[in-house]
């Protein structure tokens, strides 16, 4: 178009390639024991003491076999064998077992719908028929002050995991890995092919998730008492044509929530027009990354010369503040509201890398979010740590 030349990218070729090297991808196992952990993006990792190192790609089925084991006994030796642990390893990797057996999380089992908040973006939502489990970022367990949902409060089975976007927050490796052997369908938005727009159905259909659809926007899936219906997702996008991001309103039992992620309102008539999809909301969850990261930190790998500062700067991935989040609060009526994945939860800090104070922009603009909505008669709050909510 206007005498443009373009690219036509062939995704599925990364995949075929020599670019995709699965000699790149390793597990670490290690005790959990403290929320302080070293920034995940920072590889190499050296062994330290009581750690066990597995040069496997991510799709090995030993993986999601020792995930299965903290609900199901299986043979020590087995598993061991299965993951090629070194002589070694051996001690370390067995202080990680235990003969005890786990107490199995019950199943919701209504009525109505439940809804828990895992910390950051991850949300359970469950009615007696589905359960869906969005942005999943899962806690474990280890004697702390801070009571948190964790692996253990999670049902035997996942009927859907949805996944917003492709930041790592949202899309959490090392948890996923660990729920494999549990997911129904995993949901990702539908990408453009182009070059600033990754696949996440390739890259999870490559890390070995057999079942994995895209959604576009205003496509649905139909469930039993509901559906999960997908809808635009603004902003975060450094103003590059980024279309693999969705938020999702998932409506069970006639109750209604709409995890809306980082989204920004940049434009309100979007939502305008998707009032009447949208119907009676009885939660909205609404993020406000006002100073998203700098364009660089995703995209400046892809430009062919150095970003200019200014360039860089003005054309950040951010998303919502008080000013963009309002016309969604004032267009789409929610009896409830609240601003959730604001990176407050401490065991998150490995993948967030910030921390806020109370003068933090992202805060103060929180603050006044939650004034808003509460000046106009709605449950408003910032949750932290965990929260359940009963629908009905
Ligand atoms: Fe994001
Ligand atoms: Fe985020």
């Amino acid at each position: 178009m206007q005498h443009r030349p373009s690219f036509r990218f062939f995704e599925p070729l990364l995949y075929r390639g020599r670019f995709y090297k699965e000699s790149c991808q390793s597990v670490v196992l290690s005790r959990g024991g403290s929320d302080v952990r070293p920034f995940a993006y920072s590889t190499p990792r050296l062994a330290e003491e009581g750690q066990v190192f597995l040069p496997l790609p991510f799709r090995h089925e030993g993986l999601s076999a020792l995930a299965r084991m903290r609900e199901h006994a299986a043979p020590l030796g087995e598993i061991q064998e299965r993951l090629g642990v070194e002589a070694g390893q051996e001690a370390a990797f067995h202080a990680f077992f235990t003969e005890q057996a786990p107490v199995r999380a019950e199943r919701f089992a209504g009525p109505g719908v439940r809804v828990r908040y895992f910390g950051h973006a991850c949300l359970l939502i469950e009615s007696r028929d589905v359960t869906v489990l969005v942005d999943p970022s899962i806690s474990y367990e280890y004697p702390t002050e801070l009571p948190r949902f964790t692996f253990a409060d999670l049902p035997e089975r996942i009927d859907y995991v949805l996944i917003t976007h492709g930041h790592g927050d949202h899309i959490n490796l090392e948890t996923l890995l660990q729920l494999r052997h549990k997911v129904g369908t995993v949901v990702v938005p539908h990408s453009s092919s182009g070059m600033a727009d990754l696949s996440l159905k390739l890259l999870l259909r490559a890390i070995g998730f057999p079942r994995v659809m895209d959604l576009d926007e205003l496509e649905s899936i139909e469930l039993p008492g509901g559906r999960i219906l997908g809808l635009p997702f603004l902003g975060e996008h450094a103003d590059l044509d980024v279309r693999a991001k969705l938020v999702y309103l998932v409506q069970l039992e006639g109750r209604s929530v709409l995890a809306a992620s980082d989204t920004n309102c940049l434009e309100p008539r979007v939502y305008e027009y998707l009032r009447e999809d949208v119907g009676a909301l009885d939660a909205l969850f609404l993020s406000m990354e006002s100073e998203g990261a700098p364009m660089s930190w995703g995209y400046g790998h892809m430009f062919t010369s150095p970003l200019p500062r200014k360039m860089d700067q003005a054309r950040r991935l951010n998303g919502a503040n008080f000013a963009r989040a309002a016309p969604l609060v004032d267009l789409l009526g929610p009896k409830r509201v609240y601003n959730y994945s604001m990176g407050l939860e401490p065991w998150l800090g490995h993948v967030m890398g910030l921390a806020y104070t109370a003068t933090s922009p992202q805060i103060l603009e929180s603050d006044k979010f939650i004034a808003y909505c509460r000046e106009r008669g709605i449950h408003a709050e910032r949750p932290f740590a965990r929260l359940e909510l009963n629908l009905g």
